[in-house]
C-alpha cells in the first residue's frame, strides 16, 4: 500500500503542473493516462463540433480571401440551427456560461466564420434596447487586488439607447488576432439591420470577458 501511494506521489511531483491544450482550452495532467484519455476525447468531440462541410442554401453575408461568413436564423432548416446550438454549447462551456438564457431567442443571429471547412468565429448577436456603459477605469483603482480587479466592471446607472447586443463572441484559440472578431462585427453592424448600418454606439457587448473587454474597447476606438 505505501509502495503504491509512493508512486503516486512520485508521478505527481515529477510532471506538476496542468497541461493546457492550445486548440481545445481543456487543463488536464499529462502525467495521468486517465487525464489524457478523457483530453483526447474531448479534443475529437470539439473538433467535430466545429467541422462545417457546407449547406445547399448556407446564407453567406460576406466573403474573404481566408473565409467567409454565413448567418443562421431561428427559423432556418433543421440542420443549420442544430450545428448553431452545438456551437453555441461549445462557446458556452469555454466561456464558463452555464445556461445563461438568450433574451429573445427566435430573433436571434447567429453569425458564423468558417475557415477551411471550420467554424473558427462566432457571433450570437440579438436585439437589445437599451445597455449600460461599463466606466472603465474608475473602477480599476490600484488599491484594490488584482482579483478584485478582475472581477467586476462599473457600470453606469444610466441607459443608453442600443439596437444590437453581442450576447457572445468567439474565435477558435489558434485563429485569433487575424481581425476574425473585428470581421463579424463589422458584418453584423451591416446585416443586422435589414437596410441600415449600425454605428458602433448602437451595438453593445454584453458581460464580457476580459479578452472580450480589450476587444471591445478596441473595435469601438476605431
Ligand atoms: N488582448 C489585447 N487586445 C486584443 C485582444 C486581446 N486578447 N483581442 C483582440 N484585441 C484587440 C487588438 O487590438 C486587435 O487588433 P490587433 O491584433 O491588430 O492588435 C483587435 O482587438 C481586433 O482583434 P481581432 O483579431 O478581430 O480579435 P480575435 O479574432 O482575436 O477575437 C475574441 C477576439 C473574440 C475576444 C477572442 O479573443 C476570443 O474568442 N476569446 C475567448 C472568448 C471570449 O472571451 N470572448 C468574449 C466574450 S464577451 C462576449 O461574448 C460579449
Ligand atoms: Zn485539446
Amino acid at each position: 500500500k505505501d509502495f503504491q501511494d509512493q508512486m503516486v506521489i512520485d508521478a505527481g511531483q515529477k510532471h506538476f503542473g496542468a497541461t493546457v491544450c492550445k486548440a481545445c482550452g481543456m487543463v488536464y495532467s499529462a502525467a495521468n493516462p486517465e487525464d489524457e484519455a478523457q483530453h483526447v476525447q474531448y479534443h475529437q468531440r470539439f473538433l467535430e463540433g466545429l467541422k462545417y462541410v457546407g449547406w445547399k442554401n448556407e446564407r453567406v453575408v460576406a466573403e474573404f480571401w481566408d473565409g467567409k461568413i454565413i448567418l443562421v436564423r431561428q427559423d432556418d432548416p433543421k440542420y443549420a440551427t442544430k450545428k448553431m446550438e452545438d456551437v453555441r454549447e461549445l462557446v458556452d462551456n469555454e466561456l464558463g456560461f452555464k445556461q445563461v438564457a438568450l433574451a429573445c431567442p427566435t430573433h436571434t443571429q447567429t453569425y458564423l466564420f468558417i475557415s477551411v471547412n471550420k467554424i473558427v468565429g462566432c457571433l450570437i448577436a440579438e436585439p437589445v434596447r437599451q445597455a449600460f456603459r461599463v466606466l472603465s477605469e474608475a473602477a480599476e483603482s490600484p488599491t484594490k487586488n488584482s482579483l478584485e480587479h478582475h472581477r467586476a466592471w462599473c457600470c453606469s446607472t444610466k441607459p443608453e439607447k442600443v439596437v444590437c447586443g453581442v450576447s457572445r463572441i468567439w474565435v477558435f484559440s489558434l485563429m485569433r488576432r487575424k481581425g476574425i472578431a473585428r470581421r463579424l462585427v463589422d458584418v453584423v453592424r451591416r446585416t443586422f439591420l435589414f437596410g441600415s448600418c449600425l454605428s458602433t454606439d448602437e451595438i453593445a457587448f454584453s458581460d464580457p470577458t476580459p479578452d472580450g473587454k480589450l476587444f471591445a474597447v478596441k473595435y469601438c476606438q476605431t
